[in-house]
């Protein structure tokens, strides 16, 4: 099935039809089978590409303390991050019928982080950019301005404050 891309996609900084999506739809089934699912029965499995070419995957590792269900992105973000870190820039996640699944949203959060507005995400609707898996979001740029409050305009600023880094290619 060729991926569709929109063109919110084909304007971030890797494009879409350069990512080897079927491998990396292959690569977050193949780490599902591996999913520790006793209560719910729904195996998650997710890769992602990095910048430096390498893949990491997750798969989801429930608990019977229900809340403290490891997603299948906590353990994606743990391998890029133990392996020697690097940014996210095509990411994948497959349930266990291999339909596409929809990272919830403490997992978009965490996707952010470690790839932010530019990370591709695979989803029914296609690949698409961060910005459209979460709109507006909250990041480290929003904690220097209580960081550096210095660098804060007056309370009547002559000009409006620089945009967000998010705003300014919309
Ligand atoms: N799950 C994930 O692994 N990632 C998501 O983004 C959505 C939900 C898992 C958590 C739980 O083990 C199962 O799916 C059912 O919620």
């Amino acid at each position: 099935m060729p991926t569709e891309t929109t063109p919110a996609a084909a304007a971030a900084g890797t494009a879409a039809a350069d990512v080897d999506w079927e491998a990396l739809r292959a690569g977050a089934r193949e780490i599902q089978a591996r999913a520790y699912v006793p209560y719910s029965h729904y195996p998650v499995g997710a890769a992602a590409l990095v910048d430096d070419g390498r893949v990491v995957r997750g798969c989801n590792v429930e608990n019977a303390g229900y809340g403290v269900t490891l997603c299948a992105e906590c353990g994606l973000v743990s391998d890029l991050v133990a392996g020697g870190g690097g940014r996210l820039v095509a990411f994948a996640c497959v349930g266990g019928d291999g339909r596409t699944v929809m990272p919830c949203g403490r997992c978009r959060q965490l996707l952010w982080e470690h790839g932010g507005a530019e990370l591709l995400v695979d989803t029914p609707r296609g690949v698409v950019p961060m910005t459209e898996v979460l709109p507006q979001a909250f990041d480290a740029h929003d904690l220097e301005v209580v960081q550096h409050p210095a660098q804060q305009p007056a309370q009547h600023p002559a000009q409006p404050p620089a945009p967000h880094p998010q705003e300014e290619n919309p």
